[in-house]
């Protein structure tokens, strides 16, 4: 007998981050607390959705949003988004660039299927956010370009330039997953300035070079950092930037699934259709309250406030407590936090012995070592593309309390103390 199912599904790869909740999970089952850092998601209990956007979206099932919606999203909650790009960003997209999706993940997948051919080149910074699996499904030859803690895991114009001869897409992210650090302006515009170079250099029957722009935590920015964007940076790229956006994130709504994407129209209108055989809408109530949402200004702007602040007070407080253990001679390490709901952290104590004797090979020995010995779940950098000897983790704040956060300090001490 032959393969029971096609090589795509054959050659799927499992999550790591699944494999790490499937050990949490066995724990918890054995009646402990963990202090779960790892899913990119909230405790609705801790962080709620905004009121305006909960209360929207029952009066939208009271007045029977029940069936199906346009293809591309409602056109009152593409007019509000176009609105608010143009009063949050000053980007100007009219509503026929702005497609509406099932969260933002069908969105960034039908821009791969809009614009790559299989086997192009698609050059992705790591670590970075499910690339790596976005080139699998498309077929994409994935170009990974790893970033270093001393550019806080963005990428540079040196580290990309190789790479972009004849590549079909560039894919960044700014706040990113899994660092919460930030495009420099600098860096962003220099970027920008090379696939500008690219472009040129191409004659009329070649596709271009374009971008692929998720800026999903873009509202999630802390103090006087300042999220930057191909666009207002360099107007010129307009043609050949997609962008990808929503409420999962800005709002703690991961589960409410309204995405946005936005850009040229005839690419857009190509994710449209592409979109449209999956079907992959955002439900229709869901639009409408969003769409009401999105003029609810002073309300917005609260919420936002207060989740912010919330969100950055138990970054800070685990910055700081990393920072502390590093004064103290342990061999942890952290990056400001700027932005989204991820904190970066070093842990590097591979090479190092348990007390029963296990040696830590790689960064995943030292998670695991850390779950079971300290009740503390991060996820190595090895999920997000980067090498498995890399030791920098992500720690994500959505889903624990600030107690939960002050608690896991000692624990975490202690349990790097035993380690020989
Ligand atoms: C960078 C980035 N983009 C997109 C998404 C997916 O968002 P959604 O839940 O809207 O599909 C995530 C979720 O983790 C993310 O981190």
């Amino acid at each position: 007998m032959g393969m029971s199912v096609s090589v795509l599904a054959q050659t799927l790869k499992g999550s790591e981050i699944i494999k790490i909740g499937g050990e949490i999970n066995e724990l918890k089952r054995k009646g402990e607390k963990i202090a779960n850092l790892t899913i990119g998601d909230f405790d609705p209990s801790i962080y709620p959705i905004p009121m305006g956007l909960k209360h929207g979206i029952i009066d939208a099932y009271h007045a029977n949003h029940t069936n199906y919606p346009p293809a591309d999203g409602v056109t009152v909650l593409r007019e509000n988004i176009s609105t608010f790009l143009k009063e949050r960003f000053h980007l100007d997209y009219q509503i026929n660039e702005v497609l509406v999706a099932g969260g933002s993940r069908p969105l960034i997948y039908a821009t791969y299927l809009a614009l790559v051919d299989p086997g192009d080149k698609v050059v992705y910074p790591t670590p970075s956010w499910n690339n790596n699996h976005y080139c699998h499904l498309s077929g994409a030859n994935g170009i990974p370009v790893p970033t270093s803690a001393d550019n806080n895991f963005m990428p540079r114009a040196e580290d990309i330039r190789p790479h972009l001869k004849g590549a079909t897409m560039l894919a960044l992210c700014s706040p990113l997953n899994p660092t919460g650090t930030m495009f420099a302006k600098k860096d962003l515009e220099e970027i920008c300035d090379l696939v500008i170079e690219e472009n040129s250099s191409r004659s009329e029957d070649e596709k271009p070079l374009y971008i692929l722009y998720d800026q999903i935590y873009s509202l999630l920015t802390f103090s006087d950092k300042k999220h930057y964007d191909p666009v207002t940076l360099r107007p010129e790229l307009r043609e050949y930037v997609i962008y990808i956006d929503g409420i999962s994130k800005c709002f703690a709504a991961t589960g409410v699934r309204v995405g946005w994407a936005f850009g040229p129209q005839n690419i857009i209108g190509k994710m449209r259709s592409i979109l449209g055989h999956v079907g992959a809408w955002a439900p229709k109530a869901e639009q409408i309250a969003t769409a009401k949402f999105l003029t609810q200004t002073a309300d917005l702007n609260t919420y936002l406030k207060n989740f912010k602040n919330q969100l950055q007070l138990s970054l800070d407080t685990l910055y700081q407590g990393v920072k502390q253990l590093k004064s103290e001679g342990f061999e942890v390490d952290s990056i400001d936090p700027m932005g989204a709901i991820y904190l970066t952290v070093k842990i590097d104590y591979t090479g190092k012995t348990t007390p029963d004797g296990d040696l830590l090979q790689s960064s995943a020995d030292v998670n695991f070592y850390l779950i079971k010995e300290a009740k503390i779940a991060f996820v190595p950098f090895s999920a997000f593309g980067s090498d498995s000897s890399m030791n920098w983790f992500r720690a994500s704040v959505g889903g624990c309390s600030l107690a939960d956060i002050q608690g896991m300090l000692p624990r975490l001490k202690a349990a790097l103390e035993k380690l020989k």
